[in-house]
């Protein structure tokens, strides 16, 4: 396979696969999140326990910085509260129960902080870190140089987490934003960058060339023989989401992807 990419004078390592082919990442999306509240600790736990390889879990930053794992930019969806993530002071978000929208046994989940994350993680497990971007319309009503809205700041936020947690299992941080995948490679030399798309591979090689990635994540949409060559040649490894369903997972093994996300990691028990 070739090694296409970033030249050797560049100050990141060039993508390279780390286990042989044929062996998937199993990642588990938004933690086991079919089976317990996304993104919290009870759906981190559970993926530990089904035996996921990486958890992929979403970041955002609160009102005084702190990185906190949640998908969306309000809280209204995945929580008991109202209002923007970035508007919360972390202890403020922390008071919220982010549980009892999946089920009552849930009940007292909170929002999890990347260090909690991490925590719940080591020597478990590893994370993948979806920096998020807030949309546009959040990013013109946010008060003019507010960080929260600031991908530069999540990045330099989730390399100080990694930093002071000592983590050393797999880590892959990710995002559909060009703008923090440079944030990210400008704040962590070696970590290893996965480029998100869901529409086309648009702006992948660029984002090589650029940052030097080790993983594109399209959306299942996207799965193609064609693609997953593309990523192969760039020396890179291909991890579809979302996959829920046994059989298109076996149809994406048989292309040569690299990686599963999907919400119910028990599946990948019964690949076999
Ligand atoms: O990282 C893959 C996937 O999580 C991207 O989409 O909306 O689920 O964060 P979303
Ligand atoms: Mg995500």
């Amino acid at each position: 396979m070739s090694r296409a990419g970033p030249s050797a004078a560049r100050p990141f390592p060039v993508a390279r696969r780390d286990s042989g082919p044929g062996r998937l990442l199993r990642i588990a999306h938004r933690g086991a999140s079919a089976r317990a509240p996304e993104n919290t600790l009870a759906a981190f736990r559970e993926a530990i326990r089904l035996g996921a390889d990486l958890i992929e879990c979403d970041v955002h930053l609160s009102a005084d910085h702190v990185p906190v794992i949640i998908h969306d930019e309000t809280v209204e969806r995945t929580t008991s509260g109202r209002g923007a993530v970035a508007s919360f002071a972390c202890s403020r978000l922390r008071r919220l129960d982010a549980g009892a929208w999946f089920s009552s046994r849930f009940r007292g989940e909170r929002i999890p902080t990347l260090e909690e994350a991490l925590e719940c993680a080591r020597g478990r497990c590893g994370l993948n870190i979806e920096i998020k971007e807030p949309s546009g319309r959040r990013r013109r009503a946010a008060p003019a140089g507010r960080a929260a809205a600031d991908p530069a700041s999540v990045a330099l936020a989730v390399s100080r987490a990694l930093k002071r947690t000592g983590f050393r299992d797999l880590v892959i941080v990710s995002s559909f934003s060009p703008r923090a995948l440079h944030a990210a490679r400008a704040s962590m030399p070696h970590v290893r960058l996965g480029f998100l798309a869901s529409r086309s591979l648009r702006g992948l090689r660029a984002a090589h060339r650029r940052v030097g990635l080790y993983a594109v994540h399209p959306h299942v949409r996207l799965a193609a023989l064609r693609r997953v060559r593309l990523a192969h040649r760039l020396g890179l490894r291909i991890c579809f989401w979302t996959v829920n369903d046994v059989r298109l997972m076996r149809r994406l093994l048989a292309l040569g992807c690299d990686g599963l996300m999907t919400d119910d990691p028990a599946l990948f028990q019964e690949l076999g």
